[in-house]
C-alpha cells in the first residue's frame, strides 16, 4: 500500500513564475536514481532470499522509490516542457548499474546492508525535507514533502529490521559505524553523478564524473540549513545505536555543516571562497 498517489498531487497548482532555474537539474537527476529504485528491490530480495516479511516490505518500498521518481520526473517536465524523461532515463538506465546478482549482501552482513539503507534513507529525508522549505513552487513543495515523509517512514522500517539482524548477527559499533561513514561517502560516487550527466548535459558530452558531481553537490549543498544537518544526524547516530540527541551528535552534526558550508564554497569557485 502506498501512502499517497501521483494523482493526487494538485499538479493544476504549478507556478511556472516561482520556478527556480537551479533547482530543475537537481530534480531531473533526483527523479532518475529515484525511478532505479526496482533494482534495489531485486538486489535486497536476493541478500535477504529466505526472510518473505522484508522481501514484501522492500517490494513495497521500491513501488514508493519508483513513484518518487514519477512524481519529481513529472514535475521537472512541466517545469521544463523540452525535457524527456523516459529518454534520459532510458540512457541513465542503459549506463548504471548496481550489483543485482548479488547473493549476499555487498556491506558483508545484512545488518550491515540494512544499516547502509538507513544512511541513504537519512540522505533522502532530510533533502526533500530541505528542498520543500527551499522552493516557493507549491507543486515541487508539495512532492517534496509527501516524499519526505516516505523516506522517513522507511528509515523506520529498515531500522526496524537492522535492529532485528542485530540481535543475530551481533555486528560491533566500530564495524557499524564504518558502514555508516561508507555509505554517505559513497553519495559521491556515480549513481547521482551520472543522473545528473543523463538528466542536463547533451548526449553528445562525455561523461565526466567530477564535474557532474560538483555541479549536482554544489546545488543540493544551498538547500540545507542546519536544523537538516542536525536533525539528519540524530538519525545517522540512531542507526549506529549511539544517542541520537546526545552532546556527540551535537558536536557532529555542527562539524558536519562546517564541512558541508566548506564544500559549498569551494565547489562555488574560489571567488566564493575567498569572500567567506
Ligand atoms: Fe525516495
Ligand atoms: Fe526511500
Amino acid at each position: 500500500m502506498k501512502h499517497w498517489r501521483i494523482d493526487e498531487v494538485p499538479w493544476e497548482r504549478f507556478d511556472r513564475s516561482k520556478v527556480d532555474a537551479g533547482t530543475v537539474p537537481l530534480v531531473k537527476a533526483a527523479a532518475m536514481v529515484e525511478r532505479n529504485g526496482t533494482d534495489y528491490a531485486i538486489y535486497l530480495g536476493r541478500v535477504f532470499h529466505d526472510d518473505p516479511d522484508f522481501r514484501q516490505a522492500a517490494d513495497n518500498w521500491s513501488l514508493e522509490e519508483v513513484q518518487h521518481g514519477e512524481a519529481l520526473g513529472k514535475w521537472a517536465m512541466l517545469a521544463d516542457p523540452g525535457w524527456d524523461f523516459r529518454a534520459a532515463f532510458d540512457r541513465y538506465r542503459a549506463g548504471f548499474h548496481i550489483p543485482i546478482d548479488a547473493d549476499a549482501s555487498i556491506r558483508g552482513s545484512r545488518t550491515g546492508e540494512l544499516i547502509a539503507r538507513c544512511m541513504v534513507e537519512t540522505g533522502t529525508s532530510s533533502y526533500y525535507t530541505a528542498l520543500a522549505e527551499a522552493t516557493t513552487e507549491p507543486v515541487l513543495q508539495q512532492i517534496c514533502r509527501l516524499i519526505a515523509a516516505d523516506e522517513f517512514r522507511h528509515f523506520k522500517l529498515f531500522y526496524d529490521h537492522m535492529r532485528r539482524y542485530l540481535g543475530r548477527e551481533h555486528i560491533g559499533m566500530v564495524r557499524r559505524l564504518r558502514i555508516a561513514a561508507g555509505r554517505i561517502t559513497e553519495s559521491e560516487d556515480d549513481e547521482l553523478a551520472f543522473a545528473y550527466h543523463c538528466g542536463n548535459e547533451p548526449t553528445e558530452q562525455a561523461y565526466d564524473h567530477g564535474r557532474c558531481i560538483g555541479a549536482y553537490m554544489a546545488g543540493a549543498m544551498s538547500v540545507y540549513r542546519f536544523r537538516h544537518i542536525e536533525r539528519g544526524m540524530g538519525m545517522v547516530f540512531k542507526a549506529v545505536g549511539l544517542p541520537p540527541r546526545g552532546r556527540l551528535s551535537g558536536v557532529s552534526a555542527r562539524l558536519a555543516w562546517r564541512l558541508l558550508q566548506h564544500r559549498r564554497r569551494r565547489l562555488a569557485g574560489p571567488e566564493a571562497a575567498a569572500a567567506a
